[in-house]
């Protein structure tokens, strides 16, 4: 593959496990948009959007699309009050590309809750919105009330009612090159006090405590109504079951690992090996990159 010239707004290629949080991926071509006119230019071919990488399995040949990562002023947050209520703040835009652990933290500071049952998800807010990412604390389709999406060259704005958000999931429109891109949202956040907000984040700090610390993309599969998928792969006695260097966590049954230089396809045949054991269909949550 061509390197590009590594200017401002310019392609270059990279490889993908420099970004996602599994550390597996091969090479493509990295678009880093830092406003609306290079947005616009990015997406003029097929594509796909990258944010914290950290509910991605990309193939080890890499993808072939252009791969779209939001920086500049999809990187600021404009928390001045729309305006406010004696209860809720209504923010301005908050951009995409803000990764939620900082974020998180901010709010915290001002004693503005809504975002916290996200502490401890390593992702960006576009991402966060895509998966509707949470805990059992919240998730992040609560708090929205508007957002701005890039499709088909325009830059549109929608409201959370017009996206279907569900459990882990989201229906973002769908352009000729690509899936929308949301590139800034607002929010609707209650007032409270920093103290409170930090008493709620350690919530979920708590219920993360089974969870490993190796290189992974949090759960594997989303949990049937009423079950929990950690719990079934852990009462099949899969845990430890290993492919390569990818293995079925031994802390929780959820997390794929990766021990070290695992491959997708480790990863993929590891997913599709517990798949086939269990009795019960699993849905993945996790979102596979290219051609295995
Ligand atoms: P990526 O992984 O980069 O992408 C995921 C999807 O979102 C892709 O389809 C991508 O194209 C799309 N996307 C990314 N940015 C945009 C954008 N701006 N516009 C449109 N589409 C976009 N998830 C939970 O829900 N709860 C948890 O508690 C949780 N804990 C985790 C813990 C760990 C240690 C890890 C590694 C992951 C965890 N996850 C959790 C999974 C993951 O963080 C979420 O799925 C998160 O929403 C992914 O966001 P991301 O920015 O990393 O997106
Ligand atoms: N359990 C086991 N064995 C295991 C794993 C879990 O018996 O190997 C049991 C636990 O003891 C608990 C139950 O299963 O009684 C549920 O487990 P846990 O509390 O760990 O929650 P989870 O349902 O596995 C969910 C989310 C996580 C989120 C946590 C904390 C899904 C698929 N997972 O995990 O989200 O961080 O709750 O709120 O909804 C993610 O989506 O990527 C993710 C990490």
């Amino acid at each position: 593959m061509m390197v590009a010239a590594s200017t401002k707004g310019a392609p270059r290629v990279v490889r993908l496990s420099q970004f996602t949080t599994l550390g597996v991926g091969g090479e493509a071509e990295l678009w880093v948009c830092h406003d609306l006119p290079e947005l616009l230019e990015a997406t003029t071919a097929p594509y796909r959007v990258l944010g914290g990488g950290s509910n991605l399995i990309v193939s080890d040949a890499g993808v072939s699309e252009r791969v779209i990562r939001l920086g500049g002023e999809y990187s600021k947050a404009d928390l001045t009050p729309e305006f406010e209520t004696d209860t809720h703040v209504f923010t301005g835009w908050v951009g995409a590309a803000k990764p939620i652990p900082g974020f998180v933290r901010d709010l915290q500071r001002r004693g503005l809750s809504g975002l916290e049952g996200l502490w401890g998800v390593p992702a960006q807010i576009g991402g966060a919105v895509r998966m509707n990412a949470g805990t059992r604390f919240g998730e992040m389709a609560d708090c929205l009330v508007a957002l701005e999406i890039v499709v088909d060259g325009q830059a549109k704005v929608f409201t959370p009612q017009e996206l279907g958000f569900v459990y882990r999931n989201s229906n973002l429109p769908q352009g000729k090159n690509g899936v929308g891109i949301v590139t800034k949202v607002k929010l609707k956040l209650e007032k409270s006090t920093p103290e409170t907000v930090q008493e709620r984040m350690n919530f979920a700090d708590e219920a993360r405590k089974g969870q490993p610390h190796w290189r992974t993309f949090g759960c594997a599969w989303k949990n049937p109504v009423g079950q929990s998928a950690g719990r079934m792969v852990d009462q099949a006695g899969l845990k430890g079951t290993k492919i390569g260097n990818a293995m079925i966590s031994l802390e929780h049954g959820n997390f794929i690992v990766n021990l070290g230089g695992a491959t997708a396809s480790d990863v993929i045949s590891l997913l599709e090996k517990i798949e086939a054991t269990l009795a019960l269909p699993l849905e993945r949550e996790v979102e596979i990159w290219g051609e295995i």
